[in-house]
């Protein structure tokens, strides 16, 4: 079931992530029966679809989505194993998905929806009985995308430092971030991080002991490469570590890991790890370099550091880091590597990351912790899941 997706699209439109619409696309075909057919699906700006709509439509103004079957009028509108074009505006969608306070790609969901039941003969515009029919059609297909999309769904892995460093702020015994740990995971997260640093500042030997006992989902201990801290690892089995490097006067951990200069030490920290069975993960900068050294070093994941695409001060700047960790998690994908993402990421810049399909994982810790101040953990955790779908 070829998908044939152009796009023709100004520097200025929102970004689009191809391989989400080709696997929509797909899953749509699949839903309908007609696996056996080529759609044709085409991207472009408010004024060439303004075009088309006055051409075929005779109608002024750009549309959201158009759809061109290849036979109309026929009963089944196919044509040999041509399903016919989708025509949509991306400048559009964006509008309407802002007005509505969803995600592009979530919307962009929806035309395409909108836009094959046209292929396969429905019309709205027939008759309010067609309407209604159309109309149902499209939310049952929708129901079933969503219902699919949960099961293949990101996952989300919360940080609890914070606690800690309430706590420590203190020091006292509350809060804990043990039970952080399970309020997260009740609320839906499927991976608890911590990270163990040399200076202590937060999370203690304790915490971690208690919580490699409590934890239900997964533990994923992150680290500096320190002698001692390896040892602590090797003795306490995590279910996975992230190395990343530290530096004592940071206030979090500032950029990826240099994988490429220091190869044979990360090699050597791999090795021993994997030798206990804990698989290891490379906190590093979305940059080809570091992927294809973390790939030769022997890593099973990378973690693909976000911070610069969070901390981005205007929207060009955010759109060009957003490319590079786009660009970045396709090639350490397509190498093998299993790929995680993380720091920075909010309840604002969640969604376009988190529609990332070759991302398994996101790690994410001051966003939900903040929020959690005010609405409850729970909540916090809850919502940022809902931004994840
Ligand atoms: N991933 C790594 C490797 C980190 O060091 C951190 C910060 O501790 C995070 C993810 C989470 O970042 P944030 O607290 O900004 O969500």
């Amino acid at each position: 079931m070829p998908i044939l997706l152009s796009l023709d699209l100004p520097i200025s439109s929102p970004q689009i992530n191809n391989a989400y619409i080709r696997n929509t696309a797909e899953q749509l075909l699949r839903l309908t029966g007609k696996t056996d057919y080529e759609l044709s699906i085409l991207l472009v700006a408010d004024t060439r679809i303004a075009d088309l709509n006055r051409l075929w439509r005779g109608k002024e103004g750009p549309t959201n989505v158009l759809a061109f079957s290849l036979t109309e009028g026929q009963d089944t509108a196919m044509a040999g194993n041509l399903l016919g074009d989708i025509v949509i505006s991306v400048e559009t969608a964006a509008r309407e998905a802002k007005r509505a306070g969803r995600t592009i790609h979530q919307h962009l969901t929806s035309l395409l929806v909108h836009g094959l039941l046209h292929l396969l003969g429905h019309d709205h515009e027939r008759s309010t009985g067609e309407a209604e029919i159309m109309l149902k059609k499209e939310q049952q297909l929708l129901a079933k995308i969503r219902t699919q999309r949960r099961l293949e769904m990101i996952r989300l892995a919360v940080n609890v430092d914070h606690v800690a460093t309430l706590r420590e702020a203190r020091g006292i015994k509350e809060p804990d971030p043990v039970l952080a740990a399970g309020i997260c995971e009740l609320a839906g997260a499927e991976g608890i991080v911590v990270h163990l640093r040399e200076d202590r500042r937060h999370i203690q030997d304790r915490d971690v002991r208690l919580l490699r006992q409590t934890v239900q989902t997964k533990l994923n201990l992150e680290m500096g490469a320190a002698p001692e801290i390896i040892d602590f690892a090797l003795d306490l089995k995590p279910d996975m570590v992230t190395l990343v490097p530290e530096k004592r006067k940071e206030l979090t951990t500032e950029g990826g890991l240099n994988v490429a200069g220091q190869q044979k030490k990360i090699k050597s920290v791999i090795a021993r790890m994997e030798k206990a069975a804990i698989p290891v993960s490379l906190f590093i900068d979305p940059d080809s370099r570091q992927i294809q050294a973390s790939k030769k070093v022997g890593a099973t994941y990378v973690e693909i550091h976000t911070g610069c695409y969070a901390d981005a001060e205007n929207e060009d700047e955010m759109e060009r880091e957003f490319e590079l960790i786009t660009t970045a998690a396709q090639e350490a994908y397509e190498s093998g590597l299993r790929v995680n993402a993380g720091h920075g990421l909010n309840y604002v810049n969640i969604s376009r990351v988190a529609a990332l399909e070759t991302i398994e994982e996101l790690s994410i810790g001051h966003a939900i912790m903040a929020r959690a101040i005010f609405v409850g953990l729970d909540q916090a955790v809850r919502e940022m899941l809902a931004l994840m779908i």
